[in-house]
């Protein structure tokens, strides 16, 4: 599998760019509204065939592109299993996605929200905002809950091999990847700290609320449409 990390610098969101070789299907994986004709460009460039369009899920910073390419290309959007009521599919942990000859597994890595998913393929976990690197997302919205985020960091993308290369969800510092192993020894919020410490790191973040909230979050479980009033 092919990957092309995109990124969207108002909300410092990456999309990433899927690829199977031999057939030429894709697939996007968290697409920035704004940013849908970049994307397609880079898809017809290519010469691919996008055929799904991955959520990771109900984004609160930024709205997303799904519906659109949906729209432009046909593209079946996927989602969690409490993700946006609009997605064509609701996948839930160990669901395959594919890809041509290739697969993508769905990972339920619930905990920034109710409907968080990591995607995985050979030697790579795209995590979402479920683990950043050296952070993770925060969890005081969107039925966020820190000890169900620890569990998805710990027992689910942890259990991946050390090598498995890490693609978050964003960066705010420059950092474009890491690894499992990276993570697990000098990720600041996990390492060193127990479930329960987590926790209350975590309710101690304060941080203010997302700046697109109030209009993000409706028009991502419509797809990226405005809500209808
Ligand atoms: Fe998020």
């Amino acid at each position: 599998m092919q990957v092309r990390q995109l990124f969207d610098g108002d909300s410092s969101t990456y999309t990433y760019l899927v690829w199977d070789p031999p057939s030429q299907c894709a697939a996007l994986i968290d697409p920035v509204l704004e940013q849908v004709d970049r994307d397609l460009t880079l898809v017809e460039e290519l010469g691919l065939t996008l055929v799904h369009v991955l959520e990771t899920h109900v984004h609160a910073d930024h709205v997303t592109a799904a519906g659109l390419l949906r729209e432009r290309t046909g593209a079946l959007c996927c989602a969690g299993q409490h993700g946006a009521p609009c997605a064509d599919r609701h996948l839930v942990h160990g669901d395959a996605v594919r890809l041509g000859e290739s697969t993508i597994t769905a990972l339920a890595t619930p905990g920034h929200t109710d409907d968080g998913l990591s995607y995985r393929i050979a030697g790579a976990v795209f995590t979402g905002d479920t683990l950043l690197v050296r952070g993770c997302g925060r969890t005081d919205f969107q039925n966020g809950d820190a000890g169900q985020l620890h569990d998805s960091i710990t027992r689910i993308l942890f259990a991946l091999p050390d090598e498995s290369i890490v693609y978050p969800g964003h960066d705010y510092r420059g950092q474009t990847a890491s690894t499992i192993g990276e993570e697990k020894r000098w990720n600041c919020r996990i390492a060193g700290r127990d479930r329960d410490a987590f926790i209350a790191a975590m309710a101690d973040l304060r941080l203010p609320p997302p700046r697109r909230l109030a209009e993000a979050v409706p028009a991502n479980r419509a797809c990226g449409s405005p809500p209808a009033s």
